[in-house]
């Protein structure tokens, strides 16, 4: 019986002991157990952390100015139709890069991008019928217009890349490849709704479906 007070006695200064000190913060600094001095440069490493004061150089931070035109490796984007949809004389290019395969990965990529992108103001279908116009974001345009129809495929790359009035630009989320892919599957979109008799495949040379 005296066993029951005691194992209460141990369960709660234990209970207290591991949750009581959760979210505490201290001042002094933690024990060390294994000290610098004993491993060094496993614990304080003579680094410069992005964005912090650094006292080497004069100006005080640790970031550095890159040195005039340098580019970061794989950055040098000078193919002007690839990345800025643009054709040799700077009007937009009117068909996608040379360097995009139009393929069935390339629409299956597309596809899931503008899902993530594209589709909550544009729609699923491309009709600017998506889940914010509910909110009250009216202008988003359908894709099915005569207009954005019949636009070179750089002119939309372009609105990706840099947005358009209240449309944001997606260069900071979509690689140029992707962009292309997206814009391979705003085309694929704007064909489904374009869709008459005749491309419906019919061997036996009738028409099987009851339309005119
Ligand atoms: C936050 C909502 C929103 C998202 C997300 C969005 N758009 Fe837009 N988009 C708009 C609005 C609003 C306009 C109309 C801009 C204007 O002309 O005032 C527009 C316009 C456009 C146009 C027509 C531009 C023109 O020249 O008239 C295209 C093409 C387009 N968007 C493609 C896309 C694609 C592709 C994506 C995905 C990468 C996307 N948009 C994502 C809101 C959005």
């Amino acid at each position: 019986m005296r066993n029951v007070y005691l194992i209460t006695l141990f369960v709660c200064v234990l209970a207290v002991s591991i949750l009581g000190f959760r979210g505490t913060t201290f001042t002094a600094p933690p024990i060390d157990l294994f000290p610098d001095w004993a491993f060094p440069g496993m614990e304080v490493q003579p680094k410069h952390r992005p964005q912090a004061a650094s006292d080497f150089f004069a100006d005080g931070r640790s970031d550095r100015t890159p040195p005039a035109r340098t580019v970061a490796r794989g950055m040098l984007r000078d193919d002007d139709h690839l990345h800025l949809g643009k054709a040799a004389d700077g009007s937009f290019a009117a068909k996608l890069p040379a360097a995009v395969t139009v393929d069935f990965a390339l629409l299956e990529r597309g596809r899931d991008r503008y899902q993530v992108f594209c589709a909550p103001c544009h729609g699923s279908l491309g009709d600017g019928n998506g889940m914010t116009k509910r909110y009250g974001m009216g202008a988003t345009p359908t894709f099915h217009d005569p207009r954005l129809r019949t636009m070179p495929d750089g002119e939309i790359f372009n609105t990706i890349t840099n947005g358009k009035n209240t449309m944001m630009p997606y260069a900071d989320k979509l690689s140029p490849e992707d962009r292309w892919a997206v814009v391979a599957f705003v085309r694929a979109l704007q064909r489904a709704q374009q869709g008459t008799v005749a491309d419906v495949n019919d061997p036996a040379g009738k028409k099987t479906l009851g339309l005119p």
